[in-house]
């Protein structure tokens, strides 16, 4: 990161881990866009085109990335590795997390397939690694057994969480720190449109703890940009798994929609920027978000939203537009 951009983008801790992510980061699921379930959702990109989005999200000031095993098993991974060498990134210059898929797995499955994200994501290292989900066939203590046994082995340097509740996070955390470990993060689905981690006890648990919350689909897939809103045509021929549930919470946005796009205007930035704007700052410094891009310029415009300064009274009129989504 340039002195200059360092100087605008305050870096965060991942949650009461020593290393530092900006508030917003890259997620990178579109890179196996075009393969296994990832098809229903998103095109193939080229390395080009993937590469370019990687430069440019670094570019813009991002430090880090979010990838998984799941996604493509191993090719997310790679593509990212290779647009991180693409752009000439360091190790040490760069925040990794991925994920560990548990669905159908025991836990030995952990300390099993590290060497596989390793391998796809060389030469960088694994700066936070994630259970995907709560869904693994062994219980807690022992997915969390292995994710310390790798950690102490220097494989991981540190351990996340991901659609886990308020009682499972909580759970996960006094299993670590009976280990004299941390619980970094939990990674939920969270937005502008999707507020339920703010009433089902996730977040206040998340800030009593010193868990970072990371939102994914911070945008609830595009849809927070406003384009579907104003383009039903362009909606029409998404994919019919991107248009699951959303033609309701289109319906539903628009009063929201109408709001972002006014404060947008008077800051010269875009709807999509407003939200995701006011996602990462509303709730301090708990909530970081890594909106996914299939093209760079998504990429340009999703880190320039760090630079966004909105103010307390636009942050609460965002907040009361979209109370209905709690
Ligand atoms: N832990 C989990 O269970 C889980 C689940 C899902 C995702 N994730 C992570 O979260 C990341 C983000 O989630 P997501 O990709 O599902 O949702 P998202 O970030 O809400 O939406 C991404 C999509 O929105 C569009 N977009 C992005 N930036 C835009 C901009 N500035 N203006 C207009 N449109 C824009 C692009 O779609 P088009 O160009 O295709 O229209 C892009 O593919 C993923 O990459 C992944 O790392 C984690």
């Amino acid at each position: 990161m340039s002195k200059e951009t360092s100087d605008v983008i305050k870096l965060r801790n991942l949650g009461k881990t020593k290393i530092k992510i900006t508030p917003i980061g890259q997620g990178v699921m579109q890179f196996a866009g075009g393969t296994t379930f990832m098809k229903f959702m998103y095109p193939a990109l080229t390395d080009q085109e993937s590469n370019a989005i990687v430069k440019t999200a670094l570019d813009g000031g991002i430090n880090w990335f979010d990838t998984a095993e799941a996604y493509g098993f191993g090719l997310s991974e790679e593509k990212l590795s290779k647009g991180l060498q693409a752009a000439g990134v360091e190790d040490k210059d760069v925040v990794i997390a991925t994920k560990w898929m548990p669905m159908m797995r025991r836990a030995k499955s952990i300390r099993e397939t590290i060497a596989n994200r390793i391998k796809h994501l060389h030469p960088y290292s694994i700066d936070l690694h994630q259970i995907h989900m709560p869904y693994s066939l062994s219980s807690f203590q022992k997915q969390f057994d292995a994710m310390a046994d790798i950690l102490e082995q220097g494989h991981i340097k540190s351990i996340g969480i991901s659609n886990f509740s308020a009682k499972q996070m909580i759970k996960a955390h006094e299993i670590l720190e009976e280990k004299g470990l941390v619980l970094a993060s939990n990674q939920v689905n969270y937005s502008l449109i999707k507020r339920n981690i703010e009433s089902n006890g996730v977040l206040d648990a998340a800030k009593e703890l010193g868990i970072t919350i990371i939102s994914w689909s911070p945008l609830q897939r595009g849809i927070l940009s406003g384009k579907f809103h104003k383009d039903e045509e362009m909606f029409k021929n998404q994919s019919s798994m991107r248009r699951l549930r959303s033609k309701k919470q289109i319906k539903e946005s628009q009063q929201l929609i109408e709001t972002l796009e006014s404060i947008a205007k008077s800051h010269k930035a875009t709807i999509a920027q407003v939200a995701l704007n006011w996602l990462v700052n509303f709730h301090g410094k708990t909530v970081v978000a890594i909106p996914g891009s299939t093209k760079a310029k998504q990429a340009k415009s999703n880190a320039e939203v760090m630079k966004l300064k909105l103010s307390k009274s636009e942050l609460s009129e965002i907040d009361k537009v979209s109370k209905q989504f709690l």
